[in-house]
């Protein structure tokens, strides 16, 4: 699969690294082409930089791993992307976009993309990067996109991608991954620990 991620730091560089390695075809869309540092990340044979114009003409799934408020500054880019997958991993944590509550609201504001999923914003990223055993989840009503992103969750090493609903769960779902921000760094439970889903025996 072609797949864009907008933004190459912890989260964007952990998807590329682990997509690619997977087979998958990557296009990473970043301010500074020429000032770019992750250049370990261009080892791999199948990733590739380009400026985020460029990266989002060539993916079929575009992942916006930026900052939440950074998202409306991107809108301008997904002008011809209306029938693309775009998977937004971000938790408004530190900031908002402007006059929205998430990123995800945005999205569905600003875009008239028809294929928006909220993903891969559950756990941290050293958890992206080493998934096995762990849990995620994907939120959205394009059928289309949650089965992709649920093939991309398995790709990544993911036990489970589960369905957690519509657009109506997105914020919800943004909430789990705050819960896992308040154990892993406000109680202080460290970014190694991760929310399951157990199934348990009736007795
Ligand atoms: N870190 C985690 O464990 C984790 C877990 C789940 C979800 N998330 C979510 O994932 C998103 C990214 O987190 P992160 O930890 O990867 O952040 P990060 O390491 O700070 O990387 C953010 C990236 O976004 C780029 N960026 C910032 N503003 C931009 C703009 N206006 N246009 C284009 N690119 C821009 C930065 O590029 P420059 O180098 O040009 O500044 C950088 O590559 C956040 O929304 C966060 O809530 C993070």
């Amino acid at each position: 699969m072609k797949i864009t991620i907008i933004g190459a730091g912890n989260i964007g560089s952990t998807l590329a690294r682990n997509w690619a390695k997977a087979g998958h075809q990557i296009f990473l869309g970043v301010r500074k082409v020429d000032g770019f540092k992750e250049k370990e990340l261009l080892s791999e044979g199948n990733i590739s930089i380009d400026t985020i114009p460029g990266a989002i003409a060539k993916g079929s799934v575009i992942v916006l791993s930026v900052p939440p408020d950074a998202v409306p500054s991107l809108v301008k880019h997904l002008e011809g992307a209306k029938d693309k997958i775009i998977i937004d991993p971000t938790n408004a944590f530190r900031a908002k976009p402007e006059g929205f509550e998430n990123a995800f609201d945005a999205l569905r504001s600003l875009t008239r993309c028809k294929h928006i999923v909220k993903a891969f914003n559950n756990t941290g990223f050293e958890n992206i990067a080493n998934p096995a055993g762990l849990d995620t989840f994907v939120s959205g009503d394009s059928e289309k996109a949650k089965k992709v992103v649920k093939q991309l969750a398995k790709d990544l090493g993911f036990a489970n991608c589960y369905d957690f609903g519509g657009n109506d769960k997105a914020a919800l779902q943004e909430q789990l991954g705050m819960c896992w921000i308040n154990l892993a760094l406000v109680q202080g439970m460290g970014r190694d620990i991760a929310i399951n889903v157990i199934k348990r025996q009736p007795l």
